[in-house]
């Protein structure tokens, strides 16, 4: 193992090659890779690259927001089977449709979906800007808020806006127990619970805090408390134990029964450092996205990147 990451490092030198990571990638991947951050972060990240390619190290919708945000670079992916069920839950031709029977609506997809999706879309979001971006919306405004229902009736319990959700929802988010977290939480009433915006309404609702992969590092980080039940995916607690390495974080469990008591990303943990090593050393899977697809969804993600500011 030591070997296999000591021969990415060479090789990434050798190539002029930047890695960029999701905190969902197992924590071999997280540890040879030159950013580590959560959706908004790998796309500001991915827009200054000046190497000559980036390994995304994340799954297929955000690889192509990288090569759509730096057209000239190599992007290039370990897995392209690393899909995205929010992703997947929203064919392009539909909601072309759906937006089409909502002329007067103003289209707001989270940035998990196709560049085709995008490319239908007025402006993009993530976990961590969504409520400040429907909030700069002018009040008369109707909005159709795609795919993602679970963040979407987060933002509209947050805003006071009615919206018209897309049905989509992520299956690593929803596999959470709300009796087994509840149970958790009775064993461990000194622990707070954090959550992800992506979970349901009723997880949420026991949360102390809520917000994206970044947002909740940073919430363990600054927060005096001692223990905290993450309810997010598990690759998250990687980062979250270099940052406080004395604290106790405890995953929030799902239905599964699983031998983790947690929930992971099937798609996110498809890309293994093998395969992060091939797809450097051959140069593929190499995410291409057509020309007149690059063009339009570009234009959304640069407003969020804007509104972001
Ligand atoms: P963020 O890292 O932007 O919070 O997104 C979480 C997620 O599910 C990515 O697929
Ligand atoms: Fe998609 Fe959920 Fe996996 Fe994120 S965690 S990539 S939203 S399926």
């Amino acid at each position: 193992m030591k070997n296999l990451k000591e021969r990415i490092l060479k090789l990434k030198k050798e190539k002029n090659a930047v890695i960029l990571a999701h905190y969902y990638q197992e924590s071999d991947i997280q540890d040879v890779s030159d950013y580590v951050g959560d959706s908004l972060g790998l796309s500001q990240e991915a827009m200054q690259v000046h190497a000559d390619i980036i390994v995304f190290a994340g799954v297929h919708f955000m690889a192509e927001t990288a090569k759509i945000l730096n057209p000239s670079k190599k992007v290039i992916l370990p897995d392209l089977n690393a899909g995205c069920s929010l992703a997947e839950s929203c064919p392009a031709n539909l909601f072309q449709q759906f937006t089409q029977a909502h002329p007067d609506h103003i289209v707001i997809t989270y940035v998990n979906c196709s560049a085709e999706v995008k490319a239908l879309t007025d402006i993009v979001v993530t976990s961590s800007n969504a409520v400040k971006i429907v909030n700069s919306i002018p009040k008369d405004k109707p909005i159709i808020f795609a795919p993602d229902k679970n963040l979407g009736k987060y933002v509209m319990e947050q805003t006071g806006r009615e919206m018209l959700l897309w049905d989509g929802a992520c299956v690593v988010h929803e596999a959470f127990s709300f009796d087994k977290l509840i149970e958790l939480y009775k064993r461990n009433p000194d622990a707070q619970i954090i959550a992800h915006p992506e979970s349901e309404t009723h997880i949420l609702k026991t949360a102390s805090y809520i917000g994206s992969t970044a947002g909740m590092i940073e919430y363990v980080k600054t927060n005096p408390g001692n223990k905290f039940i993450v309810a997010t995916e598990v690759g998250i607690l990687h980062k979250m134990k270099l940052e406080v390495p004395d604290k106790i974080l405890i995953p929030a469990p799902s239905n599964e029964d699983n031998t983790c008591a947690c929930s992971q990303c099937g798609y996110m943990k498809v890309n293994t450092l093998q395969k992060l090593y091939d797809c450097l050393l051959n140069e593929t899977p190499e995410i291409k996205v057509p020309a007149d697809i690059m063009k339009k969804a570009f234009v959304p993600i640069e407003r969020m990147l804007e509104l972001s500011r």
